[in-house]
């Protein structure tokens, strides 16, 4: 028998760092904001590059998007769905891509999931035409973790308060059926989605999550 190759020090420790992309989703109000910098502070004190970025927005064209997007009075479902995904193509473009090709790690402050639940479920245009319309967008890009903040809808209300933009403006209904599409989701790709109780305090919350990420860093 042959013995077995000697293992390198020097080949392990060559091998390029784990890429990872990391989003965040869940209601208005959440929490998704001060887990994604309070992740990203953590990550960066383990000598790691992280870019965070959010959507709408997170590029210019992704910033005129939101604009329409928020303001105003009704848009067309399917159109507010190609407005989202137009400015997802731009962001995974310009921003998302690239970071991650240099080795950086993302995290973004709601994705894909977000019109999966938003549009696809709450608003009726089904979660699978939904995610057919994001595939090619994304172009393929999913992100290796999601982190869903769950809070009780009237809590989302309360946390967001009067000064909601037009999505945000929606009733009590549109809520509850934005955060039962989530759980769906959840159930849908456990592998991906973790859901984790939103209604701790923030630094809690931040630990759990740092703690479930960094072995996989
Ligand atoms: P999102 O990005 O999901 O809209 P934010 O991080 O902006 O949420 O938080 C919305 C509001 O809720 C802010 O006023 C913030 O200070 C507060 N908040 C965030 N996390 C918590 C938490 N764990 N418990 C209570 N309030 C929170
Ligand atoms: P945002 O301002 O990020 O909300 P918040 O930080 O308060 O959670 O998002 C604006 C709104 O856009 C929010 O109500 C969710 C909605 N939205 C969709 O409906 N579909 C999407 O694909 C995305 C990214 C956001």
């Amino acid at each position: 028998m042959k013995p077995a190759p000697p293992v390198t020090i020097s080949r392990k420790a060559s091998y390029p760092r784990p890429r990872m992309f990391i989003t965040f989703e869940g209601l208005d109000g959440s929490g998704k904001s001060t887990q994604t910098e309070l992740l990203a502070e953590a990550i960066r004190g383990m000598g790691r590059e992280v870019v965070t970025t959010r959507e709408p927005g997170g590029t210019a064209l992704g910033e005129q998007v939101r604009a329409l997007l928020l303001t105003g009075d009704g848009i067309a479902p399917w159109a507010e769905a190609a407005l989202f995904a137009a400015a997802r193509a731009e962001l995974v473009e310009l921003v998302i891509a690239p970071a991650l090709e240099r080795g950086a790690v993302v995290i973004c402050d709601r994705y894909l999931d977000s019109s999966l639940a938003y549009q696809g479920g709450a608003r009726g245009l089904g979660v699978e035409q939904v995610l057919q319309l994001n595939l090619p967008a994304i172009s393929g890009r999913l992100p290796d973790r999601t982190f869903l903040l769950e809070i009780d809808p009237d809590e989302s209300a309360r946390r967001v308060g009067q000064n909601g933009d037009r999505i945000e403006r929606e009733d009590g209904r549109f809520r509850r059926q934005v955060a039962d599409a989530y759980r769906l989701l959840a159930e849908t790709f456990p592998q991906r989605i973790e859901a984790v109780d939103g209604s701790r305090p923030a630094a809690e919350i931040a630990k759990e999550i740092f703690g479930r990420v960094r072995e996989s860093l």
